[in-house]
């Protein structure tokens, strides 16, 4: 579904991402590991046009989406969360799940000025999609009114989900979705992602904790210093000896 072929990022003489290729099949939970600084946040940015590669290319279903502005990845059908959690700037609840929904939009400007009826139709499907999103992340309806930034981190997190999916993505990317979750939260995260995936949807799960990964995931990606080092199921990649270096040597 998403191909990744020769990846490069330079930023300023520093390789952030290095001649990377990999795949994310359909229907599956592919994660890319790797220790702190290993292009893993990089990798993500490029694949939802938030960063242009200096080199290589990413497609989407056959079509590259290198140069695509993100709101038009964004309706292509790739959606991703963030590692450090993003400002909702006063909104409430379902007001941040519906920036998610409206980056799907279809209204022009013009007709967003003079407020046409199909503006109205438009928004009232907007926040439908929101509503379904926000339930499908387990936000309690009860707090949909409230403001976001008042809310405790894991409920967040999983608003921060919910606008991640009220763009109906065939495609999501989350950058360390358990980070900072307690034990039960991350369960929850866990069991919350098992039915996505059920649900057809594919995703690209970057993330530190171990267990979640090898848990969720059917393939595993391990960069290290830019480049991919090893790739293959949970059990291939844990036996493999260059992981259990990277990660050793990553400790100390
Ligand atoms: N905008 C930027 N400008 C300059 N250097 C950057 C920029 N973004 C990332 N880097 C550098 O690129 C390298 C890869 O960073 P990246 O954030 O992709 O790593 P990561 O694998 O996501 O790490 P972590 O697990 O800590 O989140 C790091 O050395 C980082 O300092
Ligand atoms: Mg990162």
């Amino acid at each position: 579904m998403l191909a990744v072929s020769n990846l490069t990022k330079r930023f300023a003489g520093l390789l952030a991402v290095d001649n990377l290729s990999f795949t994310v099949p359909a229907g599956k939970v592919t994660a890319l590991i790797g220790p702190n600084g290993a292009g893993k946040t990089t990798v993500l940015s490029m694949a939802s046009g938030l960063l242009q590669p200096s080199n290589g290319s990413v497609t989407f279903d056959g079509r590259s989406i290198i140069g695509s502005p993100g709101h038009t990845i964004a309706r292509l059908g790739i959606s991703r969360t963030y590692q450090n959690l993003q400002m909702f700037e006063d909104m409430s609840v379902l007001e941040v799940a519906m920036t998610g929904a409206h980056r799907c939009g279809t209204s022009n400007i013009w007709s967003t000025l003079f407020g046409l009826p199909s503006i109205i139709r438009e928004e009232r499907l907007i926040e439908t999609a929101a509503r379904d999103a926000l339930a499908e992340a387990g936000v309690p309806s009860t707090l949909f009114g409230q403001d976001a930034e008042t809310l405790p981190y894991g409920l967040q997190r999983r608003v921060e989900l919910a606008r991640a999916l009220a763009a109906k993505p065939r495609l999501l990317l989350l950058d360390e979705p358990a980070a900072g979750l307690n034990p039960v939260e991350t369960r929850d995260l866990s069991a919350l992602l098992s039915t996505l995936r059920a649900g057809g949807l594919t995703v690209l799960l970057v993330e530190h904790d171990m267990d979640l990964v090898m848990k969720l995931s059917d393939y595993v990606v391990v960069m290290n210093f830019g480049r991919a080092i090893a790739a293959g199921t949970p059990r291939q990649v844990q036996s493999d000896p260059q992981v259990v270096e990277a990660y050793l040597g990553a400790e100390d």
